[in-house]
C-alpha cells in the first residue's frame, strides 16, 4: 500500500532549500530535497480527480495535458470523462480535475492545457455545429482566483487531416467548416513566487534559438500516429517542460494516455506523475517510455499505481 504524503517521495538528494511564497503575505518555506541524478514517475490508473486527492498542496510546478475530448473518443473505460456525457456533465467532471490541479500546484507552478473545438451535430438539425471547447475550459481555468492567464499557443498540426469533412458545401457557397487542425494551448500560472538557486538554473538553460521559437505564438509541429488514438507528440510537452520547469522539478499529467508526458520528463530529467483512467493503456506507456529498458546507471524510476476506489488508496499491484 503507498499513500503520497510529501514532496520527500520524488527525492532523495538535497541540493539546496527552496523558498515559496504565496501573495496573500502568509510565507510558507518548503524544503525539499531536489533529486537530480535519478528522477522518479509515478504512472497511476484511476479516476484523475480522485488520484489528486491522495496528493497534498503545492506539489507540482507544471501541469501540462491534453483532456479527453466531448462527445468524440472512446478511451474504452466505462468512468471516462466525455463520451457519453452532456457538454455540461464534461464540463463539471474537467471542472473537478482542475481544483485539484489548481489545489496541488505550487505557487508560480504552471498549466499547458491543449484543447481543440469540435463538430457535433444538434438534435434537430443536418448540419453541423463547432463546440467551442477551447473556449469553455478557458473559462473554466480563468475563473480559478488562484490562477493568472499568461497567454495562448496555436499548434497548427500540419499533417492533419484535410478531407471530405472539412469540406462542406464544396464547391458551392455557402457552408464552409472552419477547420478545427490549429489547437489552442492555454497558459496560466498559479499566483505566488519562487526562487531556485543559480545552479539549478544552470542546468536548465534554453538556447536563444529555442527561446525565440517557444515565444512564437503559432506552432508548426506535425501530429502523430501513435498506437493510442489521441496521443500528441512528444515536442509539444517537452517545450512547455523546457520553458516552465527546472531540472528536478514535478510534471503532472492527468491525462496521461500514451505516457508522452512522462517520456518528455524522463528525456529532460525532470520528475514526473502521469494518471490515466483506462489500465489497458500501461504496455504502450511502457513501449513509449521505455520503462523496461535497463540503462548502465538505471537512472530512472518508475512506480505503475492503481487507485482503490474503496479505500481511496494507491496501491502497487
Ligand atoms: C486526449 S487523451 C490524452 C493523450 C495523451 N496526451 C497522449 O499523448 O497519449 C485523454 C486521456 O484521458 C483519459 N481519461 C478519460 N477520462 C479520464 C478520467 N476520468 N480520469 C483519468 N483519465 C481519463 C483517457 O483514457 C485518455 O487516455
Amino acid at each position: 500500500m503507498v499513500s503520497i504524503t510529501t514532496r520527500e517521495d520524488f527525492v532523495s538528494i538535497a541540493d539546496q532549500e527552496e523558498k515559496i511564497s504565496v501573495q496573500d503575505m502568509k510565507k510558507i518555506n518548503i524544503t525539499y530535497k531536489r533529486k537530480t541524478e535519478k528522477t522518479n514517475h509515478k504512472i497511476i490508473f484511476g479516476d484523475s480527480a480522485k488520484v489528486l486527492k491522495t496528493f497534498p498542496d503545492n506539489t507540482f510546478q507544471l501541469m501540462v495535458t491534453s483532456p479527453p475530448y466531448w462527445n468524440v473518443r472512446d478511451y474504452g473505460h466505462p468512468s471516462q470523462i466525455g463520451l457519453n456525457d452532456s457538454l455540461q456533465e464534461y464540463l463539471t467532471k474537467l471542472k473537478r480535475v482542475w481544483k485539484e490541479v489548481v489545489r496541488t500546484l505550487m505557487p508560480d507552478g504552471k498549466i499547458a492545457l491543449n484543447i481543440g473545438n469540435i463538430y457535433y451535430t444538434e438534435p434537430d438539425e443536418k448540419r453541423r455545429t463547432t463546440a467551442n471547447l477551447s473556449y469553455l475550459l478557458w473559462k473554466q481555468l480563468n475563473d480559478f482566483k488562484e490562477l493568472r492567464f499568461m497567454g495562448t499557443i496555436y499548434w497548427r498540426k500540419t499533417t492533419s487531416r484535410s478531407g471530405a469533412v472539412l469540406f462542406g458545401s464544396y464547391p458551392y457557397p455557402s457552408n464552409f467548416m472552419i477547420s478545427s487542425a490549429v489547437e489552442p494551448i492555454h497558459i496560466f500560472r498559479k499566483i505566488g513566487k519562487r526562487e531556485v538557486s543559480q545552479d539549478i538554473k544552470e542546468k536548465s538553460k534554453i538556447s536563444l534559438k529555442e527561446f525565440r521559437e517557444f515565444r512564437d505564438a503559432i506552432w508548426d509541429i506535425n501530429g502523430v500516429n501513435d498506437k493510442h488514438a489521441a496521443a500528441y507528440p512528444i515536442d509539444l510537452p517537452a517545450r512547455f517542460i523546457k520553458m516552465f520547469t527546472f531540472v528536478g522539478d514535478l510534471v503532472l499529467d492527468p491525462f496521461v494516455g500514451s505516457g508522452t508526458t512522462i517520456k518528455a520528463s524522463k528525456d529532460l530529467n525532470r520528475n514526473s506523475v502521469g494518471i490515466d483512467i483506462n489500465p489497458g493503456f500501461l504496455k504502450i506507456i511502457e513501449d513509449k517510455v521505455g520503462i523496461k529498458q535497463k540503462t548502465l546507471k538505471n537512472e530512472h524510476i518508475f512506480e505503475i499505481l492503481h487507485l482503490e476506489e474503496n479505500t481511496g488508496k494507491l496501491i502497487s499491484k
